[in-house]
């Protein structure tokens, strides 16, 4: 067996496993948008990876600005688009904290980060800057759409996921486990092994890192000291039908934020056209826990 550090180094291993609710997810940002946000076209995907949701939305005739911190992401992003899709993306290196861009501010109709990627951001301050940077980009009326896992700081085992991926003849079996949250330093510890055997490979590629935790209150101590309001909750399920609501116990959180100055009044429900509004809520499938991570 062969052993690897930082899936990143290894696209389409990880997107073998987190690339299968491409479509789903897609779908659900356009019916955020049209619901919440301007159902504009011009999106921006922080921290955007190999580019799946890039793709999807490129294909589907958005304009996408995209931005990663790895290379080899970067370059997987790229190699995937068609000649028409590139000519409505832009992709290039940048930080969640510090990416800045003069031209896009306040021309952004959606942004989203999901899969838990938000959780990187290792303090305060570097998730403040994030949400304030993007914030600045947003358009009147246009949404941020951030997606991770609150923690349960009583919690008192760690969490376990395992997923089965398939890449050509390699099959990938992918672990990730989360360790109890440390409370005063707000972070898990994580680690993700991807064992990948195929006709003539056998690799254990393993990454470790720290995923900053929050608690529901910390989130929503965040969002409004960066200037953001929340505006609905969903989970992890994608279910537009099924908001989070108030006492919830779950974990997976899909926030939909918009600047506070242009956010409805607060004891206002967000406006559904009538073409959204939809059947009673239908009971929501098992709750992923990581599907997210590094
Ligand atoms: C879980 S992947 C998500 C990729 C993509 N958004 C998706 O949904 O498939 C997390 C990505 O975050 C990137 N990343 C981690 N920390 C970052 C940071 N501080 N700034 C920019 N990108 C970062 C990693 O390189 C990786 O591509």
């Amino acid at each position: 067996m062969e052993k690897r550090t930082d899936w990143y180094e290894h696209p389409q291993y990880y997107e073998a496993i987190f690339g299968t609710d491409t479509v789903r997810e897609v779908d659900f940002l356009l019916a955020l948008s049209e619901r919440f946000g301007t159902g504009g076209k011009v999106w921006l995907e922080p921290a955007c990876g190999a580019g799946r949701l890039v793709e999807e939305a490129a294909r589907r005739g958005l304009r996408v600005v995209g931005y990663d911190i790895s290379e080899a992401m970067l370059a997987h992003a790229r190699k995937r688009l068609t000649p028409a899709e590139r000519r409505r993306v832009k992709l290039g290196p940048s930080r969640m904290e510090s990416f800045a861009d003069p031209a896009l501010e306040g021309q952004v109709d959606l942004a989203h980060c999901l899969v838990s990627t938000f959780r990187y951001l290792d303090s305060e301050a570097a998730a403040r800057q994030h949400l304030e940077g993007t914030r600045r980009l947003l358009k009147p009326g246009g949404i941020y759409v951030l997606g991770f896992h609150l923690t349960d700081y009583e919690r008192a085992r760690p969490e376990h996921e395992r997923w089965v991926g398939q890449v050509g003849e390699d099959r990938v079996v992918c672990n990730t486990n989360e360790g109890l949250p440390e409370r005063r330093a707000r972070r898990s510890a994580m680690r993700n092994r991807l064992r990948v055997t195929g006709p003539d490979k056998d690799w254990l590629i393993e990454t470790q890192w720290h995923f900053r935790t929050y608690s529901s209150a910390q989130a929503a101590k965040l969002f409004r000291d960066a200037g953001l309001r929340v505006l609905s909750c969903f989970t992890f399920d994608y279910d537009m039908d099924a908001p989070v609501e108030r006492g919830s116990l779950r974990l997976d959180r899909v926030f939909i934020l918009q600047p506070d100055a242009v956010s409805q009044p607060e004891d206002a429900p967000p406006p559904a056209p009538a073409s959204s509004r939809k059947a009673p809520k239908k009971a929501s499938t098992p709750q992923k826990r990581l599907k997210t991570s590094r």
